[in-house]
């Protein structure tokens, strides 16, 4: 059933290219978003004034890159909450706003709790889930299921790349019902993320040897960093969350220029930082931030895409993972897979098994 694979996790992992694709090609005609068959239409969208994303873990991770995504291009204000957060804070949602829920099982107790209050107060609500049929997915005003198929790893990795797509989608609809972009700036986002299954393979295959030796030098650590800026500080929290859940390693990811507000001083010889720079606008920042971090004795992990690579002088990352150069507002789709990859072989690395890592519950049913 793990199809020769020792793990479900690196068997999933290997999955997301076929995943993105079930999950995006059915959605498009004519070049152009269609989520007709979701309920959702170009006159509902240009209804909403503001959105609320919803979820916890890694699906809130994906809420997360979407706001960028969405007010990046859509130009709707987002807030990304975490659901158990949500629930307990009197939010401000009501009529005209659209809540969207992320959630891989649709059972999760805390985001089903959070959809039903945004309903009470009168919100529409959609979700994105991938298990059918469950609470979440019956219960929502609109539904996009993620396409994934069973993920039975514990650690969300193609549950999470299917989540991220579904975000693009969206955020390309509501950005031709906003008219914000063009029909033909839109057809030519949904072309570029058509193309991102085969960018995820090359992916796999071109970092995967690469990661599994990085993660020898990660396993005799107490604690590391992740740090990004932007979509990149995004990607980075997912990284560090994958890590820590499967590898038992503590980390936390930060926003590359809050280093020097307190946790610089944290790093100490040998400490490894793991720093994900995708977006030419913030290349020249981050580099400067991994700079800073190398001459205070940090290993430096660089996950970074190519364009990032030929501005870098050396010996400045001990170890650099080249992602290839897609269109820049998709690269968290194929940057994401060396940092599950690396997480993976870290706990493999440390005799933990990934698949079933202690402490956690595949689904969340308890608040
Ligand atoms: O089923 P859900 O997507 O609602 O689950 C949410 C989180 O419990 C889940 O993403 C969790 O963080 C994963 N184990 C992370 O890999």
């Amino acid at each position: 059933e793990k199809g020769g694979y020792p793990h479900f996790m690196i068997k999933e992992i290997k999955e997301q290219p076929e995943a993105i694709r079930t999950t995006v090609a059915p959605r498009v005609r004519a070049g152009l978003p269609c989520l007709e068959e979701c309920g959702i239409t170009l006159e509902k969208l240009r209804e909403f004034k503001s959105i609320s994303v919803v979820a916890c873990g890694t699906a809130m991770h994906a809420g997360l890159v979407g706001k960028y995504i969405i007010e990046s291009i859509a130009r709707v204000p987002v807030t990304v909450d975490i659901a158990s957060e949500f629930r307990y804070r009197n939010p401000i949602v009501g009529e005209g706003d659209l809540v969207i829920i992320i959630s891989q099982s649709g059972e999760t107790a805390d985001s089903l709790a959070a959809m039903r209050l945004a309903k009470q107060k009168g919100a529409t609500t959609l979700a994105i889930v991938n298990a059918k049929g469950s609470s979440i997915a019956r219960e929502a005003d609109m539904l996009i299921y993620t396409l994934a198929g069973p993920e039975i790893s514990v650690a969300s990795t193609k549950a999470y790349i299917t989540q991220l797509s579904v975000m693009y989608l969206f955020a390309f609809e509501l950005a031709l019902a906003k008219e914000t972009v063009s029909e033909a700036e839109c057809k030519r986002l949904v072309s570029a993320l058509l193309k991102m299954p085969e960018a995820v393979k090359y992916v796999i295959e071109t970092t995967e040897e690469k990661c599994k030796y990085v993660a020898t030098k990660l396993i005799t650590t107490d604690s590391l960093l992740y740090i990004g800026r932007g979509l990149d500080y995004a990607l980075s929290m997912e990284g560090s969350l994958k890590l820590k859940e499967v590898s038992y390693i503590h980390s936390e990811s930060y926003a590359a220029g809050e280093l020097k507000h307190g946790t610089i001083s944290l790093i100490e010889d040998g400490m490894p930082v793991i720093s994900v720079a995708t977006q030419s606008d913030l290349i020249a920042k981050t580099i400067s931030n991994i700079v800073e971090v190398k001459s205070r004795g940090a290993m430096n992990i660089l996950v970074c895409s190519e364009a990032c690579a030929r501005t870098l002088e050396d010996g400045i990352a001990d170890y650099v993972i080249k992602v290839p150069q897609t269109d820049e507002l998709l690269m968290p789709i194929s940057a994401v897979v060396p940092l599950q990859i690396l997480a993976y072989y870290t706990a493999v690395n440390k005799g933990n098994d990934p698949d079933k890592p202690r402490n956690l519950a595949k689904s969340v049913t308890v608040e």
